[in-house]
């Protein structure tokens, strides 16, 4: 079992932002977690890579990777994580290339250059070649594009080859190419073993690999499920507060108004 929440609340200063919440997301139970603004997604985030203690009762758990105590630095080796927050972090002159290594060290770009191994490296360079990211590696962050830093964010993830994949928005301020080049890219990171968990707000951003669903609504779990089963029209009505339309073609989906 990867995660495994039991009557799960966290507190964003005096905001009850998730409300005993309760899932398990099995290894290889590609899941995407859905819901409105404000339904509590980043903060069930942040609960999973550590920012954040939740408030347990005394029926409370909140198990990762089998276990309930954790020393961050070592479950972070486990848990890639990409999301806007932590491109906003990496606002600065570092380059591309201490993007991606930053990741052995878990760290906002703080490279220890003399702790990196020949097998560092080799990963390193085998990581660099699989995203493509060759020319990103001597520019500095601000000056890629948001896609650009994003792909440099992932291999930052991929470096330490971790079990599980944390996406948040994946796709937000991507154009085409680049959103299809994730879809590719996610495709790959499922076939390679890896579950991929998105957290979204945009049915759009749902790579046809994924088949379980979460749905968030109000700090609580509204519905979860399998995909088909749940992403109806009438569900996701009912999950934002909006008559829409909902289309599916070749396993992605879309939404528009009615
Ligand atoms: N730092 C904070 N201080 C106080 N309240 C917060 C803070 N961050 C979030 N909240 C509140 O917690 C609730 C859940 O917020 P959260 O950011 O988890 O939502 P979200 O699902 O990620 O929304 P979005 O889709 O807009 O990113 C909201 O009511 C929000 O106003
Ligand atoms: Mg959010």
């Amino acid at each position: 079992m990867l995660f495994n929440f039991q009557n799960v609340s966290a507190y964003r200063t005096t905001t009850l932002a998730l409300n005993k919440i309760s899932f398990t997301i099995e290894a290889g139970q590609h899941t995407v977690i859905l819901g409105p603004n404000g339904a509590g997604k980043s903060t069930l985030l942040k609960l999973l890579y550590r920012e954040l203690y939740p408030t347990l009762e005394d029926d409370g758990c909140m198990e990762l990777f089998g276990r309930s105590r954790w020393n961050v630095w070592q479950l972070r080796e486990r848990m890639g994580i990409v999301s806007l927050d932590l491109q906003r972090r990496y606002n600065s002159d570092i380059i591309g290339r201490d993007v991606v290594l930053s990741g052995f060290f878990s760290t906002i770009g703080n490279v220890r250059e003399d702790e990196l191994t020949d097998e560092n490296m080799n990963v390193f360079r085998s990581v660099v070649s699989e995203l493509q990211l060759e020319s990103l590696l001597e520019k500095p962050f601000r000056y890629l594009s948001t896609g650009q830093q994003r792909r440099c964010l992932l291999g930052r993830s991929l470096v330490n080859n971790p079990e599980a994949l944390v996406l948040d928005e994946p796709t937000a301020g991507l154009d085409v190419p680049s959103m299809f080049n994730y879809f590719d890219t996610a495709k790959k990171l499922i076939t390679s073993g890896k579950t991929v968990v998105l957290v979204t707000h945009h049915v759009h951003e749902i790579p046809p690999e994924i088949n379980n669903v979460i749905l968030l609504k109000n700090g609580k779990v509204f519905k979860q499920g399998d995909k088909q089963a749940l992403l109806t029209e009438e569900t996701l009505c009912e999950l934002f507060d909006v008559d829409l339309h909902l289309t599916l073609q070749n396993g992605h989906y879309s939404i528009t108004p009615k």
